[in-house]
């Protein structure tokens, strides 16, 4: 496995390897990784030659200062898995090796994907994900990336990106991968790290309360004030936990939906805060 800090050392390594035609694929990811993260690079394996993976803390993507603080950091631990994954290339660029001064900011515009959910309750958050992600693109322009459904808002709009921008992303195919959990039903996440033993385990209630919505909505198909409100109840009942939204959207235009489905692929999606650490998690529904 190469280990690579700057953008030109990586540029280098690929550019033979693509003169070869070995298919290119990448894993973006923020590190502190998991099995989640190494599902990822499992499935990048086996579909294409090489595997290039980023390890970044994007500090434009975190609107609250103290949550890029306190993200974990373990680059030790994972560029061994990533070894362990059989990674190819791996890239740990600093923050000023990513972010020239001055340098102007793109604009994007993905209507109303990146105001909704995630996007409402983080300003800038999925800017400064798409920022990073099109640098990134553009270093090691990849055949395929890959990126998991656990954070289905964000895979949605990096599909958007690249279905707006195709002569600057070459074409990268987008595949999206099923969300990995825990025993319990947690979705696997770097911020789990930061979670006591008790609310690890309280966590688990956010699992009940998504897979309890979709056998509900899989009974009636409609109707889901009542059932959401259930699902609430579910997760909010130790009073640790408190639901930011718990919402069903279209899986294409991630707008809510409040009663009949009219033939669209639905998801459940939900934010919740427990202690200091804010969680994420989606289930697809069923009809
Ligand atoms: P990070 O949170 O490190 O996640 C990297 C990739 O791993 C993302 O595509 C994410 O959806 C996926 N992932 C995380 N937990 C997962 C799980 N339990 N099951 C399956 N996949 C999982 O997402 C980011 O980093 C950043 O926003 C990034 C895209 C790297 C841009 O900075």
């Amino acid at each position: 496995m190469q280990v690579t800090e700057t953008k030109s050392a990586l540029m280098k390594l690929l550019a033979p390897l693509r003169l070869e035609g070995k298919r290119i694929s990448f894993v973006p990811t923020m590190g502190a990784l998991h099995r989640g993260h190494i599902s990822l690079v499992d499935r990048a394996r086996k579909e294409c030659d090489i595997v290039v993976c980023s390890i970044f803390v994007n500090p434009t993507q975190f609107n609250n200062p103290g949550d890029l603080k306190n993200y974990p950091r373990t680059v030790k631990q994972d560029s061994a898995m990533l070894e362990k994954a059989l990674v190819d290339i791996v890239f740990l660029p600093s923050v000023e090796e990513m972010y020239a001064p001055g340098e102007i900011e793109e604009t994007f515009d993905f209507g109303m994907l990146d105001k909704v959910m995630e996007g409402a309750q983080r300003p800038g958050h999925f800017k400064g994900v798409a920022i990073i992600v099109s640098k990134l693109f553009e270093i090691v322009r990849p055949h395929k990336a890959y990126f998991g459904e656990k954070d289905f808002q964000q895979l949605t709009i990096i599909r958007e990106l690249v279905n707006q921008r195709k002569s600057l992303t070459y074409g990268i195919e987008i595949i999206g991968c099923e969300t990995v959990r825990e025993q319990s039903g947690l979705a696997m996440s770097s911020r789990n790290m930061r979670l006591t033993e008790d609310e690890r385990k309280e966590a688990a209630n956010i699992y009940k309360a998504l897979s309890m919505i979709k056998s509900e909505w899989k009974k009636s198909n409609t109707n889901n004030a009542e059932i959401i409100n259930k699902a609430i109840k579910v997760i909010e009942q130790n009073g640790m936990m408190k639901v930011e939204y718990l919402e069903i959207a279209d899986e294409k235009t991630l707008m809510p939906v409040n009663s009949e489905n009219q033939g669209k692929l639905l998801r459940c999606f939900a934010a919740i805060q427990l202690g200091n650490v804010r969680l994420i998690d989606n289930m697809k529904l069923e009809i």
